[in-house]
């Protein structure tokens, strides 16, 4: 865990210079593995001297024993021989056995943590022989409340009501800790509320083929992962059976064509674990353009274009306004011209939906939403 963990995050750790602390928790865990395995590894080496040393002392025994038979001549040298082959086999075999008990114990030990691992239950019920079919891309929520602890007290998201027509383009707008990301996770059922209903294409989620859902609910994460592999590899992750133009046609509307073409390789450029060989800005379209292939009804983008420039951004929402017409977008972002055009702006705030209207509604009538439109309007000038 801490050695995977440290890998991962090597360039966080040298950041932060904590390089000697990490250091340090490394061989407290090795340590403690390296204690227990030669604990374990000492019993098994005692073992095997402890059998051989009482098969010898045995053989010793009943040579003498038969010497002195042989002597007084009830016994013959044929019959000695045959007596120590069987001796020596039966403490053979048995030596094996003790053997097969060691290895028996580390395998139940393995064994166990397997089964804790596959006996793990989803708490969502996948509900399999749900309705397989959706019908278009709306979305209801119904007086939805959500709580990631199943209790009334710690509530994320308190009575949020909302609709979206098939097709719209939605913005969410909140500050960190707004439970923005809450609220889109119960669209592709990542979570069922606690009360109230979420409704995709007039129809609770908790009535369709979980796998159903989401294969027509595309969600770009907040912090997302690519896969050690080719771009191509990496793009038909969501969709295996894509084509080529497919291929391309996603990654022009994600504005990230271009600079896979300015690769060495192009699509078949090689990229490593966690996506450390692209730029974080680059990391974005190309998940972007993964969602994109999947054709969902509904596409989610957490805060997707956070590292993307201005410019950039604007072009993938306009690609994604003409191409995607039938497709209903729902963007979280920081910046309010990431938004400006959608047809509802969703305000939250602590988990309470502030305000909902238009660019123009939300600038007549919601004084947060002015005040933010005035700070970030006053930056793009100083900048
Ligand atoms: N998996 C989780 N388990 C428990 N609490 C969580 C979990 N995820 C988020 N929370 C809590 O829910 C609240 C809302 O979090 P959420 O991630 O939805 O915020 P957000 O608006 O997306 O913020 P940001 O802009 O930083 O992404 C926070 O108080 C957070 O601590
Ligand atoms: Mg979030």
């Amino acid at each position: 865990m801490v050695v995977q963990e440290n890998i991962r995050g090597i360039r966080v750790v040298k950041s932060f210079v904590r390089e000697e602390h990490e250091k340090t928790k490394f061989n407290a865990v090795s340590d403690e593995i390296y204690q227990n395995s030669t604990k374990a590894e000492k019993i098994v080496a005692f073992n095997s001297p402890l059998m051989q040393g009482t098969m010898y002392l045995s053989i010793l025994a009943i040579s003498y024993i038969a010497a002195r038979l042989i002597v007084s001549s009830s016994m013959t040298t044929g019959q000695l021989m045959s007596f120590i082959t069987y001796t020596s086999q039966i403490l053979m075999s048995l030596m094996m056995l003790s053997m097969v008990i060691v290895m028996l114990t580390i395998s139940k030990a393995s064994a166990q943590r397997i089964e804790e691992v596959l006996s793990e239950q989803n708490s969502l019920d996948p509900n399999i022989d749900g309705l397989k079919t959706i019908a278009d891309g709306s979305i209801t929520f119904e007086h939805v409340d959500f709580s990631y602890f199943n209790s009334e007290e710690k509530r994320c998201l308190y009575d949020i009501n909302l609709h979206i027509e098939s097709g719209q383009t939605v913005g969410i707008l909140g500050p960190t800790g707004s439970a923005k990301t809450t609220l889109v996770q119960l669209i592709p059922r990542l979570y069922d509320v606690l009360s109230g209903s979420v409704k995709v294409g007039g129809v609770d989620v908790r009535r369709y083929n979980l796998e159903s859902l989401r294969e027509e609910v595309a969600m770009v994460l907040q912090k997302n992962i690519l896969f050690s592999g080719t771009i191509a590899e990496n793009l038909r992750w969501g969709a295996e059976h894509a084509s080529d133009e497919e291929l391309v046609q996603a990654c022009r509307i994600a504005q990230a064509d271009s600079f896979i073409r300015a690769m060495a390789n192009g699509y078949e450029t090689h990229i490593e674990q966690d996506g450390s060989n692209v730029s974080g800005g680059q990391k974005q379209r190309l998940c972007i353009a993964r969602a994109l292939l999947k054709k969902p009804k509904i596409l989610i983008l957490d805060d997707s274009t956070s590292a993307v420039d201005t410019k950039t951004d604007a072009a993938i929402r306009k690609a994604m306004a003409t191409e995607l017409k039938d497709t209903t977008k729902i963007i979280i972002a920081q910046r309010v011209a990431s938004v400006e055009d959608a047809d509802q702006i969703i305000m939250l705030d602590d988990g309470h939906i502030q305000a909902v209207g238009t660019h123009q509604q939300l600038l007549d009538s919601c004084p947060r939403y002015q005040e933010l439109y005035a700070a970030q309007l006053r930056k793009e000038e100083q900048a």
